[in-house]
């Protein structure tokens, strides 16, 4: 069983060296919204986006993004091993999100692949992509525009949901001849 006090640690650790909050809300509220949509286990999904990139920040600080799915799978697997409640299967479904978040070519579990489908909306929604485009302005320009560009590309193409698929083509679109725009 999935305790509401485990989603409520999970969600105090990810504040810590996760994604920015924003982020964060917009890929919980995709996922929630999707799991509703294909029947599919909606704590199994908040744990897996709330996980998913749960110790990004330190991978970031040490240079270690390549590294950035194990680190956080680890740390997910060491939070929840230390629950009571949770059963095998439950956890491990979540650490498959966890896993698979960057997509793979079979997913293991629909709660996997909802998963995978909602961190897209933290890049390649426009709410998403607006959210990047404030977290990222201090960066050097030429920088800056070449990492939204390579997150949307990778994130777009990470999609394979139909309902996604429905839901953000236009956004897809605006996104595009927004980033032509600026060349
Ligand atoms: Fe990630």
């Amino acid at each position: 069983m999935i305790t509401s006090s485990l989603i409520s640690s999970v969600r105090e650790f990810a504040k810590v060296d996760g994604p920015m909050e924003t982020h964060q809300l917009i890929a919980n509220e995709a996922g929630q919204k999707i799991s509703q949509l294909l029947h599919a286990d909606p704590n199994i999904v908040l744990l897996g986006t709330l996980l998913m990139d749960c110790v990004i920040g330190i991978a970031i600080q040490e240079n270690r993004m390549a590294e950035h799915v194990s680190m956080c799978q680890h740390k997910a697997k060491e939070l929840l091993d230390q629950d009571p409640d949770i059963t095998p299967e439950e956890k491990n479904n979540v650490l498959a999100c966890v896993l698979e978040h960057h997509g793979v070519p079979k997913f293991t579990t629909l709660e996997s692949e909802i998963v995978c489908n909602s961190d897209c909306y933290r890049f390649a929604s426009v709410k998403g992509f607006y959210y990047s485009l404030r977290y990222f302005r201090q960066m050097p320009d030429e920088n800056f525009i070449s990492l939204v560009k390579v997150k949307f590309n990778e994130k777009r193409n990470c999609v394979t949901l139909d309902i996604v698929k429905n839901e953000l083509k236009y956004q897809f679109i605006a996104i595009e001849n927004y980033l032509n725009l600026l060349k």
